[in-house]
């Protein structure tokens, strides 16, 4: 049953019927097949980073058997259910120097058809190029709009803006400030992320401006993450207080679990930091110990309390998401 509609007629095919306004974000480590596949299936837009997709030497691309894994997967489900077919699904490249495997990444992404990319740390023509060559869209992710502008002139699609309190590498920006700065000029797809947890809060991203919220930590605690346990117990037992922002384990300043970071023996209340020079996202030697040990979060997972499989807290932000519109609509009837 429909209980909401929206003409989402001028958004890129790939964008278009999905169930709720929510893209779920990719996450390092975390986002793997089977998060993937259950983000599609309750309706929304999955995603992965392809470096998350790490083969042993000499062994056959991992990134490929997954797309082929994903593919294979979210066909059979659509046969099966005709009318409720999954979501499509995103790959995220990070675009950035120390990337090493991009080229090869791309090729790969081209070869699969790959229908939604999501850009980050660096827009780049080639990459943009390369999605349209099999006529996918790009959404490029930034944190201010004069990053946003770039995206846009170098070919990017779409844009996430990735306003304050968001998880892993967050901007600093008020998501107000930055998605009227951005619609002034820009009317294309326009995603926004930093602490959306609860239908309601989808629901503010809308009224804002932006197509679509963009939800990442509350998908750490869901069965089908690739978390270890005690990731997922922190992330329900904290709220946005346990969040420090820190640029100490990446080089780039981002959100993450106080606990976690007292757990490391360090004190979170008083990080050095680092320069950006030492950011490392090439294959194989990406600090992992800055997301294995130290664990990302953003400031929403307050709203976070149980541990939950993808279907069910697609369900939950949905109702809410309902509530919370039909509840706004009624200060504006009469
Ligand atoms: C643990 C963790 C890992 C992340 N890894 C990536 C990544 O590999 N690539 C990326 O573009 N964004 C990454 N992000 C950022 C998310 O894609 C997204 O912007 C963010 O989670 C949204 O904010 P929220 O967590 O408050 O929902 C990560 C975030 C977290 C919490």
């Amino acid at each position: 049953m429909t209980v909401w509609s929206r003409d989402d007629s001028h958004l890129p095919a790939a964008l278009r019927g999905l169930r709720l306004p929510m893209v779920a974000a990719p996450l390092f480590i975390i986002s793997v097949p089977e998060l993937v596949i259950a983000q599609c299936k309750a309706g929304i837009v999955g995603s992965f980073p392809a470096l998350n997709a790490r083969e042993g030497e000499g062994e056959h691309p991992l990134l490929d058997t997954w797309l082929t894994q994903i593919t294979e997967e979210l066909d059979r489900h659509n046969q099966a259910n005709p009318d409720r077919p999954a979501a499509p699904f995103a790959v995220n490249q990070i675009v950035h120097r120390s990337n090493v495997r991009l080229d090869r990444d791309l090729e790969i992404c081209v070869r699969h058809k790959v229908p939604i990319w999501i850009t980050s740390l660096g827009a780049r023509v080639e990459v943009n190029e390369a999605a349209h060559s099999c006529g996918g869209i790009v959404l490029h992710d930034i944190i201010n709009n004069t990053f946003a502008k770039k995206a846009i002139d170098k070919g990017a699609d779409g844009l996430v803006a990735v306003a304050a309190g968001a998880g892993g590498h967050a901007g600093a920006q008020s998501p107000f400030a930055l998605v009227r700065e951005i619609r002034q000029w820009f009317d294309g797809p326009l995603l926004l992320s930093g602490a959306i947890a609860t239908g309601a809060a989808l629901l503010a991203a809308r009224a804002a401006g932006a197509d679509f919220g963009y939800v990442g930590s509350p998908f750490i605690a869901t069965h089908e993450a690739n978390a270890q346990p005690g990731y997922k117990q922190m992330i329900v037992e904290s709220g946005a207080e346990d969040i420090v922002t820190s640029s100490l384990f990446t080089g780039v300043s981002g959100n993450y679990l106080k606990p976690s970071i007292t757990a490391a023996g360090l004190d979170p209340d008083d990080l050095p930091s680092a320069d950006a020079s030492s950011m490392n996202f090439g294959s194989g030697s990406s600090k992992p110990k800055a997301w294995k040990e130290i664990w990302g979060a953003g400031q929403g997972i307050g709203a976070v309390d149980e541990l939950t499989d993808t279907a069910s807290f697609v369900a939950r932000i949905e109702s809410e998401y309902l509530a919370a519109g039909r509840s706004l609509a009624a200060e504006f009837t009469g």
